[in-house]
C-alpha cells in the first residue's frame, strides 16, 4: 500500500544505539533499539525502532542495519590549527632541559618557528597536509572543523593561509563541514616588537577588513597571554572584527590567568578557549553572557600544565562546555578526538554524556552552527556508527579508534578497514 503522507526517507540506521545528544547538557539524549531516518541531507526522523515503518516511507531507502551499535551526531571540532608547516618534535629535548613552552617561544621557538616553516612551505603543501590531517579526523568522527590561520602574521601572509583553509573547504565539501576563523593576533613578530602599537592598528585597520571584505572568516580571534597580546590589545583587535561582521572568540587564561575570560564576557565571545587557569570572576563571566567555554584537555596534557580546565565549575555555573582537539604543531599534535573524550572523563571530571555533547551540540554551539552535532529532525544528517554499544565505552576504551563508518549530509563519507577500528561492547 503507498504511503504518500509520510515523509520519504533515503536512508536509514536502524537496532541503533542512539545519542541524539539534543537532550541538554548532561544528557547524551539516548534511545535504545532506535533508529535515524535520513531524508536527503537532513534528519528526517528519530525515534524507536519498531516505530519507523509507521513514521517514515522506507520504500527504496538505503538501509544500515547498526546492530545495536552506538550511533551519535557527527563531532564538531571547534578549535584547530590544521594549516601549517613544518613540525617542532625537537621543543620535546627543549622541554626535557627545562625549558617551557614561553621559555621556547622567547629564544624563537614555538609559535614563530612554525610561521617560518609555513612561509617557506607552497599553497600546494600546506593544503596537501591539511586535507590528511583532515581526513584523519574524519577518521575519528569529526565532520565538522573550524581551521584557524594565525601561523601568517602579516597581512598577506594571513591571507594567503585563509585562501587555503578556503581551498581546504572546496576540496572537503561533500566530507567534512569547514569553518574558517581568522586568529588575527597570534604572535608579534620579532621585528615588529619595536613598534607593537603600529602592528595592532596594522591587524586592526587592515588585516581584518581584507579578510572581512573577501569572506575569507566567519570569525576573529586573539590570543590573550603573557608573551602574546595583552588584553587591550586582544580587545581592539576582537572589536575591530565585530565591526565587520566577524564573531569574537578569544584564547584566554591558557598558561596564567590574565582575566582573558572575563573580557571574553565583556565581548559577548562567541567563545573562551582553553581556560585552564579560569578564575571564579572569569567564570561568571562566561556565565553572565553565555559564552562557550572550549576546552582542549590535548594541549594541557601535551603541555603538562599539570592542572585542567575547571570543567565541573564552568559545567555547574551553567557555562556551556565544549570539547575540541586543537590540532596544533605545538600543544596538540594528535587528531585523536577519542582522546579528548577519554581526557574529559578522565582528567576534567565530565561524564561520559556531558563529553559527548560537549564535542557535537555544544562545539556547534561554539561555531553558530546549530544544524550540526544534534540528531534531531531538520539538523543536518551528520552521523557516527561507532564500534561499542554505549556512550560509556567511548572514553573508557581509551585513544584507540571507534569510529566504524561516517555519514555526511546523509552519504557514507568514511569506512574504517577491518580491523583498523575497535568493534567490540567492551569484552574485546
Ligand atoms: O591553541 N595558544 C595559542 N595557540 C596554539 C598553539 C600554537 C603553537 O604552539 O603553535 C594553541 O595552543
Amino acid at each position: 500500500v503507498p504511503t504518500p503522507h509520510l515523509p520519504k526517507a533515503t536512508l536509514v540506521i536502524r537496532h541503533a544505539h542512539v545519542a541524539t545528544c539534543a537532550a541538554g547538557a548532561s544528557d547524551a539524549g539516548v534511545l535504545a533499539d532506535a533508529a535515524v531516518a535520513v531524508s536527503g541531507h537532513l534528519v528526517g526522523w528519530v525515534g524507536p525502532d519498531g516505530a519507523l515503518a509507521a513514521a517514515v516511507d522506507l520504500e527504496g531507502a538505503e538501509s544500515i542495519d547498526a546492530g545495536g551499535r552506538l550511533v551519535t551526531p557527527g563531532l564538531v571540532d571547534s578549535h584547530t590549527h590544521l594549516v601549517f608547516a613544518g613540525e617542532r618534535s625537537g621543543e620535546l629535548v627543549e622541554r626535557a632541559r627545562g625549558r617551557d613552552y614561553l621559555a621556547i617561544a622567547k629564544v624563537g621557538g614555538g609559535i614563530l618557528a612554525t610561521v617560518r616553516a609555513t612561509a617557506e612551505a607552497s599553497d600546494a603543501a600546506l593544503l596537501e597536509a591539511a586535507l590528511a590531517r583532515a581526513r584523519r579526523l574524519l577518521a575519528q568522527g569529526v565532520t565538522t572543523v573550524e581551521v584557524k590561520s594565525g601561523y601568517g602574521l602579516t597581512v598577506e601572509r594571513e591571507l594567503r593561509l585563509l585562501r587555503v583553509v578556503a581551498g581546504l573547504e572546496d576540496a572537503l565539501r561533500s566530507e567534512m563541514t569547514v569553518v574558517p576563523t581568522l586568529l588575527a593576533a597570534h604572535a608579534v613578530p620579532p621585528e615588529r616588537h619595536a613598534d607593537r602599537e603600529r602592528y595592532v592598528r596594522e591587524l586592526c585597520e587592515e588585516l581584518v577588513p581584507a579578510v572581512a571584505a573577501e569572506e575569507l572568516a566567519t570569525s576573529c580571534d586573539a590570543f590573550a597571554e603573557q608573551g602574546a597580546f595583552s588584553l587591550d590589545e586582544a580587545r581592539r583587535v576582537l572589536e575591530a572584527g565585530s565591526h565587520h561582521r566577524l564573531a569574537p572568540r578569544l584564547h584566554a587564561d591558557q598558561l596564567t590567568c590574565g582575566g582573558g575570560a572575563r573580557l571574553a564576557g565583556e565581548l559577548r565571545c562567541t567563545s573562551a578557549d582553553h581556560l585552564e587557569h579560569v578564575d571564579d570572576a572569569g567564570i561568571a563571566a562566561l556565565a553572565g553572557a553565555g559564552v562557550v567555554a572550549v576546552l582542549l584537555p590535548l594541549s594541557t596534557l601535551f603541555l603538562g600544565l599539570g592542572r585542567f580546565a575547571p570543567a565541573r565549575r564552568l559545567l555547574e555555573a551553567g557555562v556551556p562546555v565544549a570539547l575540541a582537539t586543537n590540532v596544533n604543531p605545538g600543544t596538540a599534535m594528535t587528531e585523536n578526538a577519542g582522546l579528548t573524550l577519554s581526557l574529559a572523563c578522565l582528567a576534567l571530571g565530565m561524564t561520559p554524556a556531558e563529553a559527548l555533547v560537549a564535542f557535537t551540540a555544544s562545539g556547534a554551539r561554539a561555531l553558530r552552527r546549530p544544524e550540526f552535532g544534534r540528531l534531531a529532525r531538520g539538523c543536518e544528517a551528520d552521523l557516527v556508527v561507532w564500534g561499542c554499544r554505549s556512550v560509556e565505552h567511548l572514553p573508557w576504551h581509551m585513544g584507540i579508534p571507534h569510529a566504524l563508518q561516517v555519514i555526511k549530509r546523509g552519504r557514507s563519507v568514511y569506512r574504517a578497514a577491518p580491523g583498523a577500528a575497535a568493534d567490540c561492547g567492551g569484552e574485546a
